[in-house]
């Protein structure tokens, strides 16, 4: 984040400043070359000798100045991102006693960055140092040839090429200076493309869609995260008939969200086929696919708006007042809602601090009620609520639940008992299915997990 400001900065810099000063510039610099031709085009001529070498030094600078610049980018980065996390992160590093390590971390990141930033700064020096030093040369030289009579220079003449040449000096230590904002700019203009190249989300789905019914079908589905190297869903498949619930259960890590995530095509999958009432779902387009879904996951993630807006989030403005009363209502959230200083209108501090796990918990339950979605998802919904909280939110599941195809992951199995069916993920793989009571007979995963459960 802080890079793209950083970078957007470094750009519009270079583009106004820069510009300006290069065409003032450059222009003086035209008309001073002109006075000099007119004078003597013979001590001008030693101007062109040293031009290539100008061209050089420029050259030589430009180049150092991008790489060094892209640098700088990365250490301005470095070092936001630490601090952010010195702060963010507070309560654990002094728990933790993790001050001084912290500490040591910004330190080392500043240091990397000031010394990346002294690289510029040594750089310009020396770029704009060697071509005065240049420019100094053809000046001495019509200094001495101004002294030998055999040139035939006039006083007049004298004093006009030397003034238009000592003249020409700013103008060119001016561009070689705005030649450093340029090169700066351009390295963060690259690093900006690069971030608006990279690839948007692959949506050649063409078909419109208005409500599904919510038959969902899984069918041989093989997935792996780009980064993960290895299947974490093998084989899939799977049959949820619209308007029933099934529950996923199974050890952390077995891929119980990834598999969920691939309905509203978060990720594509690698082989294999989704079906919702009975068509593929990259068929669809995104947007309306996506309308079918609500989610209610473990991280509630809200956003710092009045809690009216984060319960219509996503919806259009003029959605009823009356509705998303209702759904709060619904969501048994009123009660806490209206203990707030302006109720349904008051801000929640940024991600919602201010509210406890439960009653952002409750939000999002509001959230999804008032999206009314013909498919929910649920993924470990009251996995952090305690027993009272959960009550109160197992009574407003089940209104969300009603008259939906549901998929629900459930940490506690006492929250899946009812589930029209059960499924037991292991490892990527389906390992058994069944009722509740089919699979406590079975005596088989299921079973033994809820045993466990149970004991505690
Ligand atoms: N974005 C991701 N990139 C790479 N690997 C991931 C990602 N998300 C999850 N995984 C890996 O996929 C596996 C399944 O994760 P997950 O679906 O979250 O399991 P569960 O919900 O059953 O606990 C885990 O091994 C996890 O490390
Ligand atoms: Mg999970």
């Amino acid at each position: 984040m802080s890079t793209i400001v950083y970078n957007v900065e470094q750009v519009a810099q270079a583009c106004s400043d820069a510009l300006l000063t290069i065409l003032r510039e450059s222009s003086t610099a035209i008309g001073l070359i002109i006075v000099m031709f007119w004078v003597s085009w013979k001590l001008t001529l030693l101007f062109i000798v040293i031009a290539p070498l100008i061209a050089w030094v420029v050259k030589w600078s430009s180049v150092r100045m991008r790489r060094l610049s892209a640098n700088v980018q990365q250490s301005v980065g470095d070092v936001t991102h630490v601090a952010g996390e010195g702060i963010d992160g507070y309560r654990v590093v002094r728990l933790y006693g993790g001050q001084k390590y912290e500490m040591e971390k910004f330190n080392l990141a500043t240091k990397s960055n000031l010394q990346r930033e002294l690289k510029i700064v040594v750089t310009n020096s020396v770029g704009t140092s060697s071509i005065q030093l240049l420019f100094a040369i053809p000046i001495a030289v019509t200094l001495l040839a101004a002294t030998n009579p055999a040139m035939h220079i006039s006083a007049g003449s004298f004093t006009a090429i030397v003034a238009a040449m000592i003249s020409l000096l700013r103008p060119v230590r001016r561009i070689s200076m705005v030649n450093t904002e340029i090169q700066k700019g351009v390295a963060a203009a690259e690093s900006i493309f690069k971030m608006a190249d990279e690839p948007i989300e692959k949506d050649m789905g063409t078909r419109r869609l208005s409500r599904v019914k919510g038959d969902i079908e899984f069918r041989n589905v093989c997935f792996e995260y780009d980064s993960s190297k290895r299947a974490i869903l093998k084989h899939i498949n799977l049959k949820v008939e619209a308007g029933k619930t099934v529950a996923i259960v199974g050890k952390s890590g077995g891929g119980k969200s990834t598999l969920l995530n691939l309905l509203p095509r978060f990720y594509e999958i690698n082989s294999g086929e989704i079906t919702i009432d009975g068509v593929n779902i990259n068929v669809y387009q995104l947007a309306e696919l996506r309308k079918q879904f609500a989610f209610v996951s473990q991280d509630t993630i809200l956003f710092d708006d009045t809690v009216a807006n984060n319960i219509a989030y996503g919806l259009p403005v003029s959605v009823d007042r009356e509705k998303i009363m209702q759904a709060a209502e619904a969501a048994h959230a009123t009660e806490f809602i209206s203990q707030l200083p302006e109720g349904l209108d008051s801000k929640i501090g940024e991600d919602g601090v201010l509210l406890s796990g439960g009653q952002r918990q409750r939000i999002a339950i509001a959230r999804a009620l008032l999206k009314d979605a013909p498919i929910l998802i649920l993924d470990e919904a009251t996995a952090s609520l305690d027993v009272h909280a959960e009550r109160h939110i197992q009574a407003a599941l089940e209104d969300l639940m009603k008259d939906r195809t549901v998929l629900i992951i459930a940490h506690r199995l006492s929250t899946v008992e009812n589930a029209d069916h059960i499924i037991v993920l292991d490892e990527g793989e389906i390992v058994e299915t069944g009722t509740h009571h089919f699979l406590l007979k079975n005596e088989g995963v299921y079973a033994a997990l809820y045993k466990a459960q149970f004991k505690e």
